[in-house]
């Protein structure tokens, strides 16, 4: 009998999925499911990035360059001046969503063995890729008390051995909400540059800043040329999910030349979708601004909502479309499970991502769940309302 690796036998599996089959079963039953568990926004893809495919008269899909086509790196890096990043289109390698963008930098910057201090909750497929890289997560605890603000340096500091290599963070945070600070970004660029290591921030959800509060990017950093990495996508900036193009963005040239040699040996990234996402950079400012004002209405709503609960506590978010709740449940895997295999209110029930998927540190995060706030209001209201009723039947 053939065997499967140590390394695939170690995958993870993502929490956000693995309740996909009892959600099949309900529906099968007749259940409507109202998906909290995953971050794929109803929010329509700008009509110039459906246009520029559909108005395409190409003959011939052919590859593109590797580190992506220049036209697109040139009008990519337009948009970073227009955030107030100043790179070049050499300090961009487009990707495959952020996703290989992420597998290509810890390809490049890590050996096996080697450690990657993240803070937790942090996306749950960060450890997928460092599994698959064979490289070790090293936790350090953010706390909802806190908002799941960054944990003092010196939490980091401790944790730091002659294997790290890395600090990532996800700024806004999935699945907190976040948004570090320009204070907090400074204390973790003293501490890289101290011990020389990289900064890789994942910074998927840049635009999703609530508030009146602006992302801090660690490209603006000055003196961070080296240190820092970004990693990027248009899946939720143009709800693009399906288009799969993200990008790596650094001005450190050893790095960005090892990450171009990942990028070849995987040929190009999608020719169609770079179409749409070069496209995607004239969406208006409307656009945006009409999300975000959809954005915080909607997180408003969640809180509010889920704060009227009896024993549920919940994190206010800053940014991206997640927010954590502590639920008076013990096991919020056991809970989530029995949403979709023995209730409903009224033909409904909701689908949750139980949080300790997003931890690395075992035994925390049990009675927490993520919940994406990616449904209009009505059905997070109708949503909260099931959360509520199924609580006073799980636990009676
Ligand atoms: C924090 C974060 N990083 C990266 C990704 C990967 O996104 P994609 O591969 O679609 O660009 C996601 C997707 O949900 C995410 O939430």
């Amino acid at each position: 009998m053939p065997t499967i690796s140590n390394k695939g036998i170690a995958m993870p599996q993502s929490p956000i999925r693995k309740l996909v089959p009892y959600a099949e079963d309900a529906k099968k039953r007749g259940t409507k499911v109202f998906h909290l568990n995953i971050g794929q926004p109803d929010i329509k893809t700008p009509k110039v990035a459906l246009d520029a495919i559909k108005n395409n008269d190409i003959e011939v899909l052919a590859y593109s360059r590797s580190e992506g086509s220049e036209e697109y790196r040139t009008k990519i890096a337009a948009y970073y001046a227009k955030n107030d990043i100043h790179v070049s289109a050499t300090d961009i390698i487009v990707t495959t969503g952020g996703s290989e963008a992420l597998l290509f930098t810890f390809g490049s910057i890590m050996d096996a063995g080697d450690e990657v201090i993240i803070p937790e909750p942090f996306y749950a497929n960060y450890n997928g890729f460092s599994t698959a890289s064979g490289v070790k997560v090293v936790p350090v605890i953010s706390k909802m008390e806190d908002n799941f603000a960054l944990p003092p340096i010196e939490e980091f500091e401790k944790l730091i051995s002659p294997k790290t290599k890395a600090i990532l963070i996800c700024n806004p945070g999935n699945p907190t909400g976040y948004l570090y600070s320009k204070e907090e970004i400074q204390k973790l660029a003293a501490i890289v540059k101290k011990h020389d290591l990289f900064l890789i921030a994942d910074e998927v959800y840049r635009e999703f800043a609530y508030d009146g509060l602006t992302h801090y990017s660690v490209m603006q950093e000055a003196g961070l040329e080296e240190n820092a990495i970004v990693i990027d996508s248009v899946s939720k900036r143009y709800s693009m999910c399906g288009a799969r193009i993200g990008c790596i963005v650094s001005k450190n040239k050893d790095f960005m030349a090892t990450a171009l040699k990942f990028a070849q040996a995987r040929l190009s990234p999608p020719t169609y979708a770079q179409i749409a996402s070069e496209a995607a950079l004239e969406t208006p400012q409307s656009y945006f601004d009409d999300v975000i004002e959809e954005y915080v209405e909607r997180r408003n709503t969640l809180v509010s909502e889920l704060q009227r609960i009896d024993g549920v506590r919940v994190a206010n978010p800053k940014g991206a479309f997640y927010c954590i709740a502590e639920l008076p449940v013990e096991s919020a895997d056991d809970f989530a499970q029995w949403l979709l295999e023995k209730f409903d209110l009224n033909g409904k029930t909701i689908m949750v991502a139980p949080a300790a998927g997003f931890y690395s540190t075992p035994g925390i995060g049990l009675n927490q769940v993520r919940i994406a706030y990616v449904l209009n209001k009505e059905d997070l209201i109708t949503a909260v309302t099931i959360l509520k009723e199924a609580l006073k039947v799980y636990n009676a």
